[in-house]
């Protein structure tokens, strides 16, 4: 069964860890979501308190798991538990490991479809379907490519598919030698979209936008919404980054590693943004458009560049891999369970997951056809994944990260773990007391107020909702005793 005495495969070479991680990190959570939610809630005081968040709770969030991860030697499930006992704590932490997992699981079900719309524009591109022109025209093209669900599943299907090959094939072969050409790929890709931005009219607005802080703007959805993306875009509190930790040498300063990959992470998402803005602005566009922005806008920069098609096929071409390094890493924590923990090969694993990923991302792609009005307090399918993980489950499993690892392990642990300079060590501590836990406790303040007020309007739904998790967790609790038992 578990095969925690047989040493656990690690990364090739030195920087595989860091690839994997900025992999996993960048992503079309910086190229897609940033942009557009920086948009939506009104620019520079939303990318300012999201830059906060990313240092103040993601960086010591980060820390932690990749520490649990090595420690755990394992599947963030066994890792938690690992953690926990070893310092005499319940076993019942390691529902942090399932509910990670859980979002994990989630979040991809929602990326597969994103992940779509990249694959299914670079083909546009081949085929000669993105010289539409206008802005107006290049809309009307991504509501046609949404309107059908065999074409959207489609595209969907294909990332399942792709990301499954790559994860059975392991995550070292799969993925550390796609990182290395597709990073500096992508930045180069940015740099020369920014190039023609600064010459394109709307550069000094965008700058103005992305950058000068109007206290004005900042709503607390906005902050709220800062957060939930500072931890989706690092990848945090979902398996991933625990799971990549867990192949991680003990001789790689963790500290360092972090804030690589986190500066990467972020300059990656500000450079999207400085590549997307003027586009927008010199086109007359609306910033807050929704989640079709990109590929509403950087089509129309594409098309008046010199070279602009062969750019645009390099662009998405990029767009679909910096995607598939993020897939591939939300299901290597439920392909590694799975492995670790009931015994099944790699393949196998990848396949199962797979298949059950399929239905519900299937389900999450109708949102955008057949499925458009099946909404449950205005939120659809896909959206209730987005919302569910960014605002709910990744924030608590941070909260409880930072808690297991700030107040309650021996002392000795993540001083070990984490090996900083004494001054650096008392930073990190503070912040993982009492700065992260309260950014996050803030989140959830806010969320609980909204929710009172639609308990108020949904309750029937709620009470269904809450006696089926009953139904099942009464039906599940004897399984997840004796799982939980120490071994
Ligand atoms: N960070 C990725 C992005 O920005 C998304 C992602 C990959 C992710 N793995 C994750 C989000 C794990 C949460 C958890 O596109």
């Amino acid at each position: 069964m578990a095969s925690s005495d047989q040493p656990r495969a690690q990364w090739l070479g030195r920087w595989g860890f860091m690839l994997a991680a900025t992999g996993s990190a960048v992503g079309l959570g910086n190229i897609w979501k940033f942009p557009y939610m920086t948009g939506e809630y009104g620019g520079g005081a939303f990318v300012l308190v999201y830059l906060i968040c990313i240092l103040a709770v993601g960086v010591p969030v980060m820390m932690a798991e990749i520490a649990f991860g090595r420690r755990g030697r394992g599947s963030p499930i066994d890792a938690f538990r690992r953690m926990a006992t070893e310092s005499g704590r319940s076993p019942v932490w390691s529902l942090l490991g399932w509910m990670s997992m859980l979002a994990g699981f989630m979040i991809l079900s929602f990326y597969v479809v994103v992940a779509g719309w990249s694959f299914s524009y670079l083909w546009k591109t081949l085929s000669g379907g993105l010289n539409a022109g206008s802005v107006e025209a290049l809309a009307a093209v991504f509501d046609a490519n949404n309107a059908s669900p065999w074409n959207l599943g489609f595209w969907s299907t294909l990332v399942t598919l792709a990301t499954m090959v790559i994860v059975g094939k392991g995550v070292q072969e799969g993925i550390e030698k796609n990182v290395r050409w597709m990073m500096p790929g992508l930045v180069l890709m940015l740099v020369l979209l920014i190039g023609f931005g600064a010459f394109s009219g709307g550069f000094g607005e965008a700058l103005a936008f992305l950058f000068s802080f109007n206290a004005g703007s900042l709503s607390s959805a906005g902050m709220l919404a800062a957060l939930g993306h500072a931890f989706f875009t690092l990848s945090l509190a979902a398996g991933a980054i625990l799971t990549y930790g867990s192949y991680l040498p003990k001789s790689a300063s963790i500290g360092r590693t972090t804030l690589a990959v986190a500066l990467a992470d972020t300059v990656v998402a500000l450079m999207a943004g400085l590549a997307i803005f003027p586009v927008i602005f010199a086109n007359g566009m609306d910033p807050a458009s929704g989640p079709g922005l990109i590929f509403m806008s950087l089509p129309v920069a594409f098309q008046a560049m010199p070279l602009g098609t062969l750019f645009e096929v390099l662009f998405f071409v990029m767009l679909s891999m910096a995607a598939l390094t993020s897939s591939i890493s939300m299901v290597e924590a439920t392909v590694s369970w799975l492995c670790d923990s009931k015994g099944f090969t790699r393949r196998s694993a990848a396949w199962s997951t797979g298949i059950v990923l399929w239905l519900v991302s299937t389900a999450a792609m109708l949102s955008f056809n057949l499925g458009a009005d099946w909404t449950l307090a205005g939120r659809t399918f896909f959206d209730w994944l987005d919302y569910l993980t960014s605002r709910w489950m990744m924030p608590l499993g941070g909260l409880g990260t930072v808690i297991l690892a700030g107040f309650l392990l021996d002392k000795h642990v993540m001083r070990d773990e984490l090996d900083l300079s004494p001054t650096l060590y008392t930073l990190w501590l503070l912040m993982a007391r009492y700065v992260s836990p309260l950014g996050i406790l803030v989140i959830f303040a806010d969320q609980l107020a909204l929710f009172t007020v639609s308990f108020a309007q949904h309750w029937p739904w709620l009470l269904m909702i809450l006696v089926a998790m009953i139904a099942v967790g009464e039906f599940l609790s004897p399984r997840l005793r004796t799982s939980l038992a120490p071994r």
